[in-house]
């Protein structure tokens, strides 16, 4: 079976060639006359329309029928997983000001690992090796990028890695993860019903989840309040947990938790939640979509355990990404490098004795070169 079963498919018409098209991942439709698709990290617009906008709200009224939801005008967005993990969004007009939008998130086959991370270059060996050593040593860390970066993706594989003896319990708004280790438990949000009754919210499950003797926790999206609760998981015993959040750089991803955190948390200062923030948070990784599609990781950082008296926090990268330049076809050339600071955890490494010799953390050469230029 692919996405939809055949009953179906007939009624997507126009855009069923790119459901059915493996090397597709998303299928996004701007009222009937606009189809883009993803394909292989680039998005693009293609050919295909809808008769009308009668002909593109009988499809999606068709692929809420087949998850057994309903679209109409009292009930205009749209938000379901499709049996095979693929996720369906929708929203209709007048919210929808061109006519109805539709995106499908095609379930990918194959969960990517490392090694398939560092044949498309999104990461070294070296840098994975040394995130891999971050989760074996219970080192808390966040998840850092834009929409479509590849934070899920990412968060996966070190999911993966968390010794198999753990207890895993994994929180998200809409399930994407599917992390390959012995002992693991999965919790997913519930929207009300149409009653207004029945919410669970993504803070309900991190407390729920808490008296359930987790070793660790994974919280797919850090997005609200619930931001807090998994600084306070982090801090009290739960180490080797982590999350994704939407930010651009891990200073700001540390910002963005702060506000998260002190949205539900009115009476607690400021500065004490940044402390909890600078002791739970022990490693950002960022990641970013280029400009050629492909995705990179751009950063490792770790955050030291300290604040100044003004409140700032203290990122120190560990692995950057330099981009060199272009190719004449638009590729990005860059490395991503150590750029010479060595992490706190290395007194644990040694004392582990873990396989991971120092000088991983030297920079090459042209590097220390163009530091002592710019200084
Ligand atoms: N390292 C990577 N290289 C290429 N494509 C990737 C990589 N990581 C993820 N993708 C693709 O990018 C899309 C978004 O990935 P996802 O992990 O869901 O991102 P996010 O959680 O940041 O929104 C998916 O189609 C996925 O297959
Ligand atoms: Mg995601």
């Amino acid at each position: 079976m692919g996405v939809f079963d055949d009953s179906i498919t007939t009624f997507l018409g126009v855009i069923k060639q790119y459901i059915d098209d493996d090397t597709v991942s998303d299928v996004l439709v701007n009222g009937p006359n606009e189809v883009f698709i993803e394909r292989a990290g680039l998005l693009q617009k293609v050919p295909a329309q809808f008769k009308d906008e009668q002909a593109l709200q009988a499809a999606v009224r068709n692929i809420a029928q087949y998850v057994g939801r309903i679209v109409d005008d009292e009930n205009p967005i749209l938000d379901a997983r499709l049996p095979d993990g693929s996720r369906v969004a929708a929203v209709l007009p007048p919210c929808s000001r061109k006519g109805t939008t539709l995106a499908i998130r095609k379930f990918q086959k194959g969960i990517p690992n490392f090694v398939d991370l560092i044949k498309v270059g999104s990461i070294t060996k070296d840098a994975a090796r040394f995130l891999d050593v971050c989760v074996y040593l219970g080192k808390n860390i966040l998840v850092s990028g834009g929409t479509g970066s590849g934070k899920t993706t990412l968060l996966n594989i070190l999911g993966t890695r968390v010794p198999s003896q753990q207890r895993l319990v994994i929180i998200e708004d809409a399930s994407e993860l599917k992390v390959h280790i012995d002992h693991v438990v999965y919790f997913e949000t519930k929207s009300s019903d149409a009653m207004g009754k029945g919410e669970v919210t993504t803070r309900d499950l991190m407390r729920a989840a808490l008296r359930l003797r987790p070793d660790r926790i994974i919280l797919g999206e850090v997005r609200s309040e619930e931001a807090m609760d998994l600084i306070t998981a982090m801090n009290t015993g739960h180490n080797g947990s982590m999350g994704t959040i939407h930010a651009n750089s891990p200073f700001d991803s540390l910002v963005r938790l702060e506000v998260l955190a002190m949205i539900g948390e009115t009476r607690v200062p400021v500065v004490a939640v940044r402390r909890q923030i600078v002791s739970a948070i022990h490693i950002v990784v960022q990641i970013q979509r280029m400009s050629d599609g492909t995705r990179k990781i751009t950063n490792v950082s770790e955050v030291l355990p300290e604040i100044d008296d003004r409140g700032h926090y203290f990122l120190k990268s560990i692995y950057k990404f330099i981009q060199k330049g272009k190719t004449p076809e638009g590729k990005v050339v860059g490395e991503l490098i150590p750029t010479g600071h060595i992490p706190g955890m290395i007194v644990e490494m040694e004392i582990n004795q873990i396989p991971f010799p120092k000088d991983k953390f030297t920079p090459p050469d042209w590097y220390v070169e163009t530091q002592k230029k710019a200084a």
